[in-house]
């Protein structure tokens, strides 16, 4: 959904800045030599914008370029690799763009190679689909309905003030039209005594933008409901007249002797753990080249070349002539990473975050900071990594405890209503946890309802307070991971839990469960519907085995199985095509790297995971990607007005007979603390013999 970029989001930036003086003895940045996978620095994407602005011999039609997207061209990944074996030794791999730009109203994917300073691929894409919508022409569609007579005369019949309305723009999807112009439709809100504009809709209104044109072209006031009320509303602490009966003292993490983690250019070290991370303004975080320190064969062992956030859906399940074409692609259509938001410190990461910036290009192809897009930090919540206490051996009793420290990396997107928090953490025991959070607010429908005694037809959705109902709607994040355990040939073996009758008549058991493992031949082996029966997902690298003679791998843990419910035929389901199954593996392929395809905007699905897996080529002993979705349906509750707390879920990735035996045996009880400031020496004692 759209982003409204006002001066209050400036504002804010300022406050940021200063925070960021306070924590500028954190910044770890240093002037480190370019990685391969490093996304463009800012130079870096000016000279973009010369290469391709200079490539349109510029007529009177040059005002119709612009730029939608502009990321890195990864080289190949033998490339890097080979690089990486031998870095001191050789350049470089020539650093290119990827270029999604409308040029007189076409689209365009040019590919620029900096280091020759020319476009080495251009090619004009006339198949479905839109690129993602950039800010400058969101703003400039928001701010049309209040300009129109129409609309303003239908915001007087309500009784409302104009300058009260705030409008946003929303991709219309793809509904078996046959034609499609590049449109967004203008959904409006009313302030009007509160921030929280999404739970005051403007109902029964349809503005209909031509993005080419900007211009309004299509405009209907089909029905007019109340306008939920202001009062109840607003989220702000300010705003809060209840007091709290009994409020949480301050608390934090400290970390007197400092962090234990270093960040050199955009590769960071922790633990045992070494990763690169960086920020693309289509999918936010990518995190690549983890790989983790084999203390027995001293060597760095590589779990995961790449892993990122594919795409995001949103489908709503209200069918009014408003509400069905909401089933937007966050990412494809907006841009995940362009929607990140400045974390503000100690409080979206705790007082012992380090932040770092994101670049990406307006309009006009100009790079613009993303400032305190992530944060990095140490994560101790007083959890135990492992204990024990012995107390069968007369006369003594053991208690082994070692804490559970892990490291976090954090993003937050604000799509317009929903902010989104992407978690990626490292544990020391091997384990890549993914954790989504969803918050911030609904989008919600107003209605005439001030009771659900009243209601005798369908709603979509749940009577959160009087006029407004939260539409029921589902979340989709489909995760992009190019597991290379131990080396890039790798299988997707499921090892699924049968349920056997005992026949052996000498035990009294009638039934036990037992692993069958199959290995995937090829795509659709590895097509699979969690939930209906037992099974682990490895990706196992079969060619390496451990010490007892089992293949080394990685088990994919899925968390909490949400199934996409709409039926094969609906409109979402065939453009997503990601969402018919659970997990996909694919032979890896550069580029097959958005599962919803590039082209998101009224997309009609010719260009998906689902279509790529139709091949169904070989995937054992291959370098392959397995692909993950992490999902929500979301039934909205009262509890979720005015604004929804924090809900989660994601999944692991953890070492399965990676290594030879527990990887944090070898982990050391906590080191004494110095508080800063406290009179007191506080010992902290995770191992105790007595
Ligand atoms: C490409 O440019 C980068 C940055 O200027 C440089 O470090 C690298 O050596 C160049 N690579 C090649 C293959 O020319
Ligand atoms: C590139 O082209 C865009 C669109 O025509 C224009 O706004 C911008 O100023 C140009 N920038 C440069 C550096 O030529
Ligand atoms: C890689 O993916 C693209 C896009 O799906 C496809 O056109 C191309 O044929 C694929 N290459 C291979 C080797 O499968």
């Amino acid at each position: 959904m759209a982003l409204i970029f006002t001066a209050q989001m400036y504002s804010e930036l300022k406050i940021l800045l200063f925070f960021q003086c306070i924590f500028s003895t954190l910044s770890f940045i240093s002037n480190h030599q370019i990685h391969p996978l490093d996304s463009l620095a800012p130079s870096e994407l000016t000279q973009v914008q010369t290469i391709v602005n200079n490539s349109i011999k510029c007529s009177s039609s040059c005002q119709s370029l612009s730029y939608h997207y502009v990321g890195l061209y990864e080289p190949d990944k033998q490339i890097v690799l080979s690089w990486l074996s031998d870095k001191h030794l050789k350049k470089i791999p020539s650093r290119q763009a990827f270029v999604l730009a409308r040029i007189n109203f076409k689209n365009h994917e040019i590919i620029v190679d900096l280091n020759a300073s020319a476009i080495i691929s251009s090619k004009v894409h006339d198949g479905h689909g839109y690129p993602l919508l950039n800010f400058a022409e969101q703003t400039a569609a928001n701010m049309l309905p209040i300009t129109y007579p129409p609309f303003i005369e239908s915001i007087e019949k309500r009784g409302l003030k104009l300058e009260q309305v705030l409008c946003q723009s929303f991709c219309v999807g793809w509904f078996g039209e046959e034609k499609t112009k590049r449109i967004v439709r203008e959904l409006c809100y009313y302030l009007d005594g509160t921030v929280n504009l999404y739970m005051r809709p403007i109902e029964g209104i349809t503005v209909t933008v031509d993005l080419d044109e900007m211009k309004i072209i299509g405009y209907r006031d089909r029905l007019i409901v109340p306008v939920p009320k202001a009062e109840g509303t607003d989220y702000r602490e300010m705003m809060q007249k209840q007091p709290v009966n009994s409020p949480i003292k301050g608390i934090t993490m400290l970390q007197p002797d400092g962090p234990s983690f270093s960040i050199d250019g955009h590769i960071v070290r922790w633990a045992d753990w070494k990763f690169h991370l960086d920020f693309d303004m289509r999918v936010g975080p990518i995190l690549s080249l983890a790989s983790i320190y084999d203390l027995e064969k001293d060597e760095y062992r590589n779990v995961m070349y790449r892993g990122f956030i594919s795409e995001l859906l949103v489908p709503y399940m209200d069918l009014t002539e408003e509400w069905y074409y909401r089933t937007f692609f966050d990412s494809g259509e907006y841009g995940f990473g362009l929607c990140a938001t400045p974390l503000v410190p100690a409080i979206d990461c705790p007082g012992n975050a380090v932040f770092l910036d994101g670049y990406f290009v307006s309009q006009d192809g100009s790079p613009g900071k993303l400032q305190n897009i992530f944060c990095i930090f140490e994560r101790y919540a007083g959890d135990m990594l492992w204990r024990h206490t012995e107390t069968a051996i007369p006369g003594k009793v053991f208690t082994e405890i070692r804490p559970e420290v892990s490291l976090v990396v954090r993003m937050v997107s604000t799509v317009s209503n929903y902010d989104y928090i992407v978690d990626w953490e490292f544990k020391q025991t091997g384990t890549i946890k993914v954790n989504i959070g969803l918050t911030g607010l609904l989008e919600t429908r107003a209605d005439i309802y001030t009771n659900t005694d009243q209601i005798k037809e369908e709603v979509y959705g749940t009577l959160l307070a009087e006029n407004t109902l939260g539409s029921y709607h589902d979340h989709f994040l489909n995760f992009h991971l190019d597991l290379d355990v131990d080396g890039c040939e790798n299988s997707f073996v499921k090892a699924k839990l049968q349920t056997k009758t005992a026949t052996d008549k000498s035990s009294p058991r009638r039934s036990y469960w037992t692993v069958v493992s199959e290995t995937a031949k090829t795509e659709s082996d590895a097509r699979i519907h969690l939930g209906s029966s037992a099974a682990e997902l490895l990706v196992v690298n079969p060619s390496k085995k451990t010490k007892m003679g089992n293949n080394v791998g990685y088990l994919l843990h899925p968390g909490s199985v949400v199934n996409d419910l709409l039926s094969a035929d609906d409109y979402p389901k065939i453009r997503a095509g990601f969402t018919k199954y659970n997990v996909w593996v694919t032979p890896y392929n550069k580029s097959e790297k958005w599962a919803a395809g590039t082209y998101l905007d009224q997309s009609r699905g010719d260009d998906n995971l689902a279509v790529w897996s139709l091949k169904n080529r070989e995937i054992e002993n291959k370098d392959i990607v397995v692909w993950y979705n992490v999902g929500f349906h979301h039934v909205p509750y009262q509890e979720d007005f005015p604004i929804m707390s924090t809900i989660s879920n994601g999944f692991e990735l953890r070492p399965a007979n990676f290594f030879e035996h527990n990887p944090v045996l070898k982990v050391k009880p906590l080191g004494k603390v110095k508080w800063l400031n406290c009179s007191i020496e506080c010992h902290l004692h995770f191992s105790s013999t007595s």
